[in-house]
């Protein structure tokens, strides 16, 4: 198959590569897995699919899996979070020229149309002479979503028409299995029949996963990527607590001190953000439906209410939840005039972005791109950012490398797992084992310049663990 791939512009791989070599600094997870496995090459024979914001931090997640052996094509898992200067970079490789591109292929530019996402994620599908995958890396489930529905459809023998209810991106969805059924009927099916398994980066994606699981459609194993301790309690926390303000700052350059921050949700993400706001002075208002978070929030030192109650007060409003419809068009239409409205949570529909353009006499202004001013009737306007679609990576680059280096050292273990035990695996959904996640955490502490108690003989027996771990039972929460 020829050399395909698709980025806005390969003279930008000079510049990608120089972050790249600083991202590999910050990375010592990734670093440490290619000086282990480099030699060894657990990943040849992978063909990789992977769908994941085409970062810095994941092109030196990229290099490490070709690094040990694996094949890969890539495409970006959200519109606007592509970096460009990154594409290019992974495109051409660390020993090409854009004249001579020798890299990995890559389809991700920032600022897709949905049907250009979708046409990027069916091509990463496509490994020529009709072969697909056998393995897929996933951000938020979209690569297993299309081959999921594609095998259902497939099955069927026809993809249903697609109703007003349906949202304008699961339509696009549709339109791609429509032309995918008639070239080729078996398509999905045979890519689903290669498929080892699936990592999985975020709990949106992860919720997909075992939803299929419990309903008895999930057609190969997964790992749960985002549930190990090393990923959730620090990307979505720490890389959220530098990400989102950012965000905020490279969107609108609104000063946040003194200000009064509305953060929905107070997971994981939540906490990194309210954290993020506090540190910038914002007094933090958090609303939230688990009375645990709540609870949580308010001992952090939070007022707890409820959205309808401060919507007159918020100077900003961050939704971190994972649901829909959190922030709805009436609620945006009861806030103060030039309020920020943002989302970090995975997917668009936190905040009614469709029922906003709906809001009679509303103007949409562009101030910049991923920034807009929508102004209603009486002249009041709000400001959105990155069109409701997470802003962190919309108005910024996303999480620093450090932090990248822990979620992707669990990618690349977890890629490993199912490549080479597939036999191990069922078809479920499973958590890496916490030996492996301390390894992640070892990993790191070096460059922190952390230094580790030793447990002794006796007291390791006396607490009921190894010296050499696992130090916590698997119900121990952090
Ligand atoms: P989580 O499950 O730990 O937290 C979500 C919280 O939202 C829960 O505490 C839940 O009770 C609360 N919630 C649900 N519905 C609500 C509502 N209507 N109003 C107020 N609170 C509500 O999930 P986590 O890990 O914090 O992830 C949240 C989202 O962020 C997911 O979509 C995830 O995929 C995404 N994510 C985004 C990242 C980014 O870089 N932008 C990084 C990591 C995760």
């Amino acid at each position: 198959m020829t050399f395909e791939y698709k980025v806005a512009d390969l003279s930008l791989a000079e510049t990608g590569r120089h972050e790249l070599r600083l991202a590999e600094h910050e990375m010592p997870g990734l670093m440490a897995l290619r000086a282990e496995f480099g030699d060894s090459k657990p990943l040849a024979g992978a063909r990789i699919t992977g769908s994941l914001h085409m970062t810095v931090q994941t092109a030196v997640l990229i290099e490490t899996l070709t690094a040990l052996g694996a094949e890969v094509r890539w495409a970006s898992c959200n519109i606007f979070s592509t970096q460009d200067t990154a594409a290019a970079a992974v495109v051409v490789g660390p020993n090409g020229t854009p004249e001579n591109p020798q890299g990995v292929p890559v389809f991700a530019w920032k600022g897709e149309t949905l049907e250009e996402y979708w046409w990027c994620t069916e091509q990463i599908l496509n490994w020529g002479d009709g072969q697909g995958p056998n393995m897929i890396l996933d951000d938020g489930g979209d690569v297993t979503l299309l081959v999921h529905k594609g095998v259902e459809f497939e099955k069927a023998g026809a993809v249903p028409a697609t109703t007003e209810n349906d949202s304008e991106e699961y339509g696009v969805i549709l339109e791609v299995l429509r032309r995918s059924l008639k070239d080729s009927p078996e398509r999905f099916t045979k890519i689903a029949s290669e498929i080892k398994g699936v990592t999985e980066e975020t709990t949106t994606g992860v919720h997909r996963l075992y939803e299929m699981y419990r309903n008895g459609t999930l057609l190969f194993p997964a790992i749960n990527v985002n549930d190990s301790v090393t990923k959730s309690k620090f990307d979505n926390k720490y890389g959220i607590r530098h990400s989102l303000v950012d965000g905020i700052n490279r969107g609108t350059d609104v000063l946040i001190g003194g200000k009064v921050a509305v953060v929905c949700g107070y997971g994981d993400v939540g906490k990194g953000a309210a954290e993020s706001l506090r540190g910038q002075g914002a007094r933090v208002i958090v609303t939230e439906i688990d009375p645990i978070c709540a609870l949580q929030a308010a001992m952090d030192g939070y007022q707890v209410a409820t959205l309808e109650d401060v919507l007159a007060q918020g100077d900003f409003f961050i939704t971190t939840t994972g649901n829909f419809d959190v922030i709805t068009a009436t609620h945006m239409q009861g806030m103060k005039d030039k309020a920020v409205v943002g989302n970090i949570g995975h997917f668009d529909n936190e905040i009614d972005m469709a029922g906003l353009a709906k809001i009679s006499g509303i103007t949409k202004t562009e101030i910049k791109p991923q920034v807009h001013e929508w102004t209603f009737a009486d002249g009041r306007s709000i400001i959105v950012l990155s069109e409701g679609r997470l802003l962190n990576l919309g108005n910024a680059t996303g999480h620093p490398s450090f932090v990248m280096s822990n979620s992707f050292a669990n990618q690349v273990i977890a890629q490993i797992e199912i490549f080479t035990k597939r036999d191990e695996y069922e078809t479920q959904v499973y958590v890496l084992p916490k030996h492996l996640d301390e390894k992640v955490a070892r990993l790191h502490l070096d460059a922190l310049g952390v230094k580790l108690t030793e447990l002794t003989k006796a007291q390791a027996e006396y607490i009921g663990v190894h010296v050499e771990g696992p130090y916590k039972p698997e119900h121990y929460r952090y």
